[in-house]
């Protein structure tokens, strides 16, 4: 949290408003990596932004349920989803994940890059979304390890994971949490002025073992 921004929802309102005002329009590539080799179900994005991840999802598939802080970017998904005449298949829903997830269970519950420099309660959101797994569904969590070279917002209020600690919030391995990845992953990309770097993520997924 921060002086400027004490509150979650006006600092991603604003920043939704002002800074990232159109979609990238493209889904996470270890998403698709992964999601391609699972049965589509009931699947939930934490953090959906403008619904690109959930909007593939859909693609492939899934019933796909997204939820984010954001009033201004769920508008834009809901938008987007309608356009491709998804309304079916994908729910999109503006929500603060520190008070409370979605009701129910899951196949699959992505949380990709769900990081902030203001207060979010990211390890009980994990935790609680290991807890809203079906049997035999899936956990993705996907998140920045270190600030990339260009980035100017490396606050000490920004949290950047080790692959222990998403490990530790989401309560795995343990007897109804098998492992199944949960390593540092690299990228390549490209900053706002063209700079070029290798990015690194930490990956981890996890699976509630079938009842
Ligand atoms: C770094 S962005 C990542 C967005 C998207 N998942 C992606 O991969 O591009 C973090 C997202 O989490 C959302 N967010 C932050 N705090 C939240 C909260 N407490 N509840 C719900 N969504 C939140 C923000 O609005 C933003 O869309």
């Amino acid at each position: 949290m921060t002086d400027h921004h004490p509150d979650p929802s006006a600092f991603w309102e604003e920043f939704y408003r002002t800074k990232r005002t159109s979609s990238g329009g493209r889904a996470t590539g270890a998403l698709q990596r992964i999601a391609d080799r699972l049965t589509p179900g009931l699947a939930l994005d934490l953090g959906s932004s403008h619904g690109d991840d959930v909007i593939w999802l859909a693609q492939q598939g899934w019933q796909a349920r997204g939820c984010d802080i954001s009033a201004t970017a769920v508008t834009r998904a809901r938008a987007r989803a309608a356009a491709l005449g998804l309304e079916q298949q994908v729910q999109l829903e503006q929500r603060d994940l520190s008070v409370s997830l979605p009701e129910g269970e899951f196949d699959l519950i992505t949380a990709l890059y769900l990081q902030s420099p203001v207060a979010l309660a990211r390890a009980t959101i994990l935790g609680q979304a290991a807890r809203q797994l079906r049997s035999g569904g899936h956990l993705l969590v996907l998140s920045h390890a270190a600030p990339p070279p260009w980035s100017r917002d490396a606050k000490p209020s920004t949290i950047f994971p080790t692959v222990a600690e998403e490990m530790a919030a989401i309560g795995a391995p343990s007897r109804d949490l098998e492992v199944i990845t949960a390593e540092v992953v690299t990228r390549a990309a490209r900053g706002p002025e063209g700079t070029e770097a290798t990015l690194e993520d930490n990956l981890v997924l996890v699976r509630r073992v079938l009842a």
